[in-house]
């Protein structure tokens, strides 16, 4: 590995091994998400407890102070919407030059494997990564599911993952699921789990991310049930809590119940 690929890879991962990115790039197909209307005003009191920002470069520009930052992650796949016929039709919407430009640690993209854009989301992943290899920028691919939350299965998260690695791809999102370290077993590249929609409660979170991190997880790609709880200072402290200092599920719920009031 290059040293420009390795010094990016240290900024976005921490000594421990394990990592904690806040993704806020939600609104390149979904719009206004809730919560998320005002981007700056969702960032900038969670950037301090986060190790990295999945943001596009509209909200980059636009949202995110250059003089106070984390690593970003620049996500630079998109083109459909939720009000379009298949969220699984995305390209390469942002270019290798505009990501060195805006000082990017990695660049991320969507793959959307079993649909019919499965042949182009891949195609699109492996020239991003040979793009990103000539450049020393890493490349992260998110094993999207679309609309079809009940693709979350093991098998098919690790027949998603393992693509995505055998591409290239440096890190690999995917969701936690039962049976996680049969995904993470099978992907040779370091795997971050991403939320999914609101939970019921902080703890089904605090459970499934500490579950993910004994698996083998190295961290979270972790944004609505973060930044749509009520409290979402809280709630990111207990997440940082399970990755950085190994506490257990209900240590993370203690740390939330006591700094949601203040
Ligand atoms: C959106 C994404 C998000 O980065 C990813 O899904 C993580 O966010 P959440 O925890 O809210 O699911 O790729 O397309």
């Amino acid at each position: 590995m290059g040293w420009g690929i390795q010094n990016r890879l240290a900024q976005l991962i921490k000594s421990d091994g394990h990592c904690l990115f806040l993704p806020v790039d939600h609104g390149y197909f979904q719009g206004p998400t809730r919560k998320l209307e005002e981007p700056s005003k969702t960032i900038e009191p969670l950037l301090p407890h986060a190790d990295a920002l999945f943001v596009t470069r509209g909200v980059l520009r636009s949202s995110v102070d250059p003089g106070n930052t984390k690593p970003i992650i620049l996500r630079v796949s998109g083109g459909t919407s939720m009000a379009g016929k298949d969220l699984a039709n995305e390209g390469i919407t942002t270019s290798m030059e505009e990501a060195i430009r805006l000082n990017a640690s990695a660049v991320g993209i969507s793959i959307f494997v079993g649909t019919d854009y499965e042949h182009n989301s891949l195609v699109n992943l492996a020239k991003l990564v040979n793009e990103g290899e000539r450049y020393g920028i890493p490349v992260m691919a998110v094993t999207a599911v679309g609309r079809e939350l009940g693709k979350r299965d093991a098998r098919f998260l690790a027949l998603s993952s393992r693509i995505a690695a055998e591409l290239g791809a440096r890190v690999v999102k995917t969701y936690w699921c039962e049976d996680f370290e049969t995904v993470v077993k099978g992907c040779p590249v370091p795997v971050v789990m991403a939320g999914g929609p609101h939970a019921d409660t902080e703890l089904e979170v605090f459970e499934f991310v500490h579950d993910g991190m004994q698996k083998g997880a190295i961290g979270v790609n972790l944004g609505r049930n973060i930044w749509q709880n009520d409290f979402p200072i809280a709630m990111i402290k207990g997440i940082r809590a399970i990755i950085h200092e190994h506490a257990s599920p209900n240590e993370a719920q203690d740390i939330y119940e006591s700094l949601k009031n203040n």
